[in-house]
């Protein structure tokens, strides 16, 4: 079993997974006893995807292997194929894959039998995100259905923005996207921020990918602030019982006020505590019974 895109599963496949996260946190336990080896093969910088999937590998006692694509033979051209079928190869039982190109998998589909979990595909998709978030959401709010979000930032360049708006209106939320213009998604319900503000359940924020801009964002930190970015006066607009969330990395002062990060409305640090249950569950999904 593979777990490339969200948009794959149904909506009631996305509700047992997060019930399943929901009883690994309330303490359930799945001991693989160090006999599953689960390899980390990250192509692209990560710091929560890549150690939140390692500690619940960790959570449910498999032994992990994390490479290190800088010193490894990638550097000598090894292709994507070459390297995963060599860890298939070694007899690991799951591999966790971030790759910078989108769509990433399609050159392994039907050629790999070991399981193999998306931590994101460039642009793409990245569906471990995506569940925490949506546990973090249905957490707060018990069910998905009607809610307002508004996603704001570098939607184009965003693969959070992208499972995310897919998957929640599948789930029957009510999404808009918002930020500067040149960063619009066609199709996607695009908004000006200030006139959505106080309407949406939840607010979602973006950094800015420069890493995955081919033209130079030219606009000073302070001006993406002032237009885009979530101050104390835009919280103090939200709906008493909205939420803030974001991925992170986050950018303090830029998409997001470093006064806002920890407020009262934030659930920032609650996505990434969350983010490990979700991953527990996605292991012992493709990894089976102890
Ligand atoms: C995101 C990513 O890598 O897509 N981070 C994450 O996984 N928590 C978002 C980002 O890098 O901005």
């Amino acid at each position: 079993m593979n777990i490339f895109k969200l948009q794959d599963f149904t909506i009631e496949q996305i509700n047992e997974i997060i019930d399943l996260a929901e009883e690994f946190k309330a303490g359930k336990k799945v001991d693989y006893q160090g006999k599953k080896v689960v390899t980390n093969l990250f192509f692209e910088p990560s710091t929560r995807t890549h150690y939140s999937f390692e500690k619940a590998a960790m959570n449910l006692g498999c032994k992990t292997q994390n490479l290190e694509a800088e010193n490894s033979s990638i550097r000598k051209g090894e292709s994507l194929y070459d390297t995963v079928r060599f860890f298939e190869s070694i007899g690991v039982d799951a591999m966790i894959i971030r790759h910078p190109q989108k769509e990433y998998f399609l050159e392994l589909q039907g050629k790999i039998e070991t399981p193999m979990i998306s931590g994101g595909d460039g642009t793409g998709n990245h569906p471990s995100q995506s569940l925490l978030d949506l546990m973090t959401i249905r957490e707060e709010f018990g069910s998905f259905a009607g809610l307002k979000v508004v996603i704001v930032g570098d939607v184009v360049h965003s693969r959070v923005a992208h499972t995310n708006f897919e998957v929640m209106k599948k789930l029957g939320m009510e999404v808009y996207t918002s930020g500067p213009e040149i960063f619009e998604e066609p199709g996607y319900n695009f908004v000006e921020f200030d006139k959505i503000i106080d309407k949406v359940d939840v607010v979602m924020l973006l950094r800015v990918q420069y890493e995955r801009h081919e033209k130079n964002f030219n606009i000073s930190t302070q001006l993406y602030h002032n237009l885009y970015g979530l101050n104390m006066e835009r919280v103090n607009q939200m709906k008493e019982n909205a939420i803030i969330m974001h991925p992170a990395p986050f950018n303090r002062n830029v998409e997001i006020g470093d006064e806002v990060v920890e407020c009262d409305k934030s659930r920032i640090f609650k996505q990434m505590a969350n983010g490990v249950f979700v991953r527990m569950a996605l292991l012992n999904m493709v990894l089976g019974d102890e």
